[in-house]
């Protein structure tokens, strides 16, 4: 069944990727510059929350290099309100049209986030593993609030 859609889907994305250049045929971009910096720098807050989650639960163990982890986080944090300017909600996107219109809800969701950063700065500092994880475990939490209230469903 795949197989019979596949020479139209093929066509379009070769008809797709050559009208949008080599630069984007290998990546997924939104069409959307500053979306597509957008999902990057969330890419990156998942990636560092993730080397920070192998030494909270103890998969790795704890090295200097965790401080640059959470300063990522907390830099990001703070350049968070810039990523997302009026006209990157696309269709590709998956950022809900309510961040713009919903701006109080929005903003708490970002002050929330870097409250914890802070935090998570402060407690990767200490190398204490339990207070790691429970700074950590905070962090998360207010990632998956905005994630649930003004993120798109993975389609
Ligand atoms: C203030 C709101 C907000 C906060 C806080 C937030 N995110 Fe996001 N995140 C979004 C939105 C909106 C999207 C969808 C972006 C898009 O598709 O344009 C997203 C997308 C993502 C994605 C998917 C990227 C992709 O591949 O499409 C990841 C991963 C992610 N966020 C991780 C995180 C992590 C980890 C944190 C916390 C450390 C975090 N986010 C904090 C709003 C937020």
């Amino acid at each position: 069944m795949k197989k019979m859609l596949m020479k139209p889907v093929m066509a379009v994305l070769i008809g797709g990727a050559l009208f949008a250049g080599i630069a984007s045929a290998h990546s997924e971009s939104t069409g959307n510059a500053e979306a597509d910096f957008r999902i990057a720098e969330m890419k990156k807050l998942g990636m560092n929350m993730g080397a920070i989650a192998k030494v909270a639960k103890g998969e790795m163990s704890y090295s200097d290099s965790l401080n640059d982890n959470a300063a990522e986080i907390a830099e990001i944090a703070s350049n968070m309100p810039k990523l997302f300017p009026e006209g990157s909600g696309v269709e590709a996107s998956r950022a809900k049209p309510e961040i713009w219109t919903e701006t109080a809800a929005f903003q708490e969701d970002i002050d929330n986030f870097q409250a914890a950063a802070t935090q998570l700065v402060a407690a990767v500092k200490t190398g204490d593993q339990a207070m790691i994880g429970a700074a950590l475990k905070e962090t998360g939490g207010t990632c998956g609030g905005c994630h649930k209230q003004f993120r798109k469903p993975k389609e």
